[in-house]
């Protein structure tokens, strides 16, 4: 079978030979739809309660079934999990509580097979304290070229007993810890953003840099699709490593005050300009591979101009839309943010993507069944009021909303369940640094990680085989024996089906896959978002609190939920085949 390059339609179809038909479509990231598999919590495909690639093999035909093209794999290195495998102690091998480099190598050639790429997640900016670089540079001296791979410094005050500055850890408590060194002594302080385990890498170092190359290689001989980059925007630090000065909340993400793009950052770790050319470098490597492997980053900036300087043609090909993510239920500020982003891409030429939930957030589900339905990880809103039918209802019609956006579009594990946040799991279960280095003041990320209810009506659900020993590593509310993949499949009124009927028909709506067809506004009533793409689709929100009547149409494609007459409920959304003109 010959890969028609032209048309989108055709990616994840199933040709003979997968590779061959994969390696036609350069272009497929530009408006494909990635589905997040937090690994730990997908499927447990060898009974000891943590997620493992047997179980994602398993499993993919029912993400073929679903309608995505892409996976995205948390990481699956091997780890001391001291931040659930963002913490990497080898960079060129799995976990063997994931399993091995030969399931990795059958996952790819497996998931290619049906049509599915296969993203990866890579970790630039810290490894684990367990990496035999950094425990060469504990063993090494002050100054040595060892401890230049990462940010060795001594300390201020008599004594060098206070940390060489003030900067915080992302996780909470200060972003440096002291060192005993070889001699016994109370030595130099190293950096780490985030968990003490989690050491940050020098990247003025030529070694740390050539090493990624190596890295971005390896995993791209072996043929992955592309990688997600992790903490994308902070690997550059200020050389002199100035105090912050305008100390930001310790969880908001990365995100530095508002920058102007012709303006040096001022920030002495976020959005440093000198990161460009490490992506620069990076995207070269891509290049040189055939069949569009791709560099996607995680970039937390409030700026749409700054963050849009990543998407540059010779940069990353795509990156999360965050300030979508955060963005309230609330149709300004929604059209504001969809606008904000189509206007930032444009220039560069790099298509917009758009996100809900991650592994790191409060689930949309439960963020939509609050007051306030923005997210912050500042202000996480745990234990607020809840209606959870409200944001069921909502989380729907944002999955149409974001389903009909032109672009790529991201789809984390759970979300086509319906699943939510999990307020109330015990403490002693709890295992997020977050959770344990904030004293339990922030809730952590654990909640949006339990395990997937797969079949049956008791946990484990299907996570683990059957007579497994282990219980799943966090444990599942008893309420989700209603939404397994089982319980859902062939219920018209599931979440599951909505998605599923949601992405076949993206498939099939040549407006929806192609660049061609930009967004465009109907004019509607406060509180609604209706816009086309193409003259024969378009999508309508009801964000108000009144019932508004449907524009003019031929026929209703899809709705969020049931219809009343030509009425849109509050909260519902709909996909219309318009009259042809
Ligand atoms: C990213 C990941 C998050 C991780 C952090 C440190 O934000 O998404 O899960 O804890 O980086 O690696």
């Amino acid at each position: 079978m010959v890969p028609n390059v032209s048309d989108p339609s055709s990616i994840g179809t199933v040709a003979q030979d997968g590779t061959a038909h994969l390696a036609g479509i350069a272009q497929w990231w530009r408006d494909a739809a990635i589905y997040q598999v937090y690994l730990r919590s997908f499927a447990d495909g060898d009974g000891d309660g943590i997620g493992d690639l047997r179980g994602v093999r398993d499993r993919l035909d029912y993400l073929a079934d679903l309608g995505i093209d892409a996976i995205w794999l948390t990481p699956w290195y091997p780890s001391p999990m001291a931040d659930a495998g963002y913490d990497i102690a080898d960079y060129r091998d799995i976990d063997p509580v994931f399993g091995s480099l030969a399931d990795a190598d059958a996952l790819i050639a497996e998931a290619h097979q049906r049509g599915i790429r296969i993203i990866i997640d890579v970790v630039p900016n810290h490894c684990s304290d367990r990496h035999p670089w950094f425990q060469a540079a504990l063993a090494a001296a002050p100054r040595s070229p060892e401890r230049s791979r990462f940010w060795f410094r001594p300390g201020r005050g008599p004594g060098g007993d206070l940390p060489p500055n003030n900067w915080v850890s992302h996780f909470g408590g200060p972003a440096w810890t002291r060192v005993t060194e070889p001699d016994g002594r109370p030595g130099q302080w190293y950096l780490h953003l985030f968990a003490p385990q989690q050491p940050d890498f020098n990247w003025a170092n030529a070694q740390v840099r050539e090493e990624f190359l190596s890295v971005l290689r390896f995993w791209l001989d072996r043929g992955v699709d592309g990688v997600r980059i992790d903490s994308a925007a902070i690997l550059v630090k200020d050389p002199f490593l100035a105090d912050v000065e305008h100390e930001l909340p310790p969880q908001n993400v990365h995100a530095p005050a508002q920058q102007s793009p012709d303006t040096e950052p001022l920030h002495p770790y976020t959005d440093r300009d000198g990161i460009h050319e490490i992506y620069r470098e990076w995207r070269r490597v891509a290049d040189s591979y055939p069949g569009g492997r791709v560099l996607i980053g995680e970039i937390w900036l409030p700026d749409p101009r700054r963050f849009a300087l990543y998407l540059r043609p010779n940069e990353m090909h795509s990156a999360f839309n965050f300030e979508f993510l955060r963005c309230a239920w609330d149709a300004v500020a929604l059209r504001r943010t969809i606008d904000d982003t189509l206007a930032a891409h444009a220039p560069v030429g790099a298509p917009a993507s758009w996100v809900l939930s991650n592994h790191d957030v409060t689930r949309h589900v439960t963020r939509y069944g609050r007051a306030d339905t923005t997210f912050d990880f500042a202000e996480r809103h745990h234990g607020d009021p809840l209606d959870l039918e409200l944001g069921t209802r909502r989380a729907r019609a944002a999955a149409l909303l974001t389903l009909a956006l032109p672009g790529s579009v991201y789809v984390y594990q759970g979300e086509e369940l319906g699943l939510w946040e999990v307020e109330d799991l015990p403490d002693a279960v709890r295992q997020d640094p977050m959770w344990h280095r904030t004293g339990g003041a922030d809730p952590g990320r654990d909640g949006c990680r339990v395990p997937l209810p797969w079949s049956g009506t008791s946990a484990p659900f299907g996570f683990s085989p059957a007579g497994a020993a282990a219980r799943p590593w966090l444990p599942q509310p008893a309420t989700w024996s209603d939404y397994t993949v089982e319980a859902q499949s062939e219920d018209p009124t599931s979440m599951l089906e909505l998605y599923r009927a949601a992405l076949r028909l993206r498939r099939d709506q040549p407006a929806l896959r192609s660049e061609r067809e930009p967004l465009r506004w109907i004019a509607a009533e406060p509180g609604v978002l209706a816009f086309r793409r193409g003259d024969e689709f378009a999508c309508v929100i009801n964000l108000s609190d009144a019932p508004v009547e449907l524009p003019e149409n031929d026929s209703v494609l899809l709705s969020s939920d049931p219809l009343h007459g030509e009425l849109l409920a509050p909260d519902t959304a709909v996909w219309l085949r318009l009259r042809g003109r």
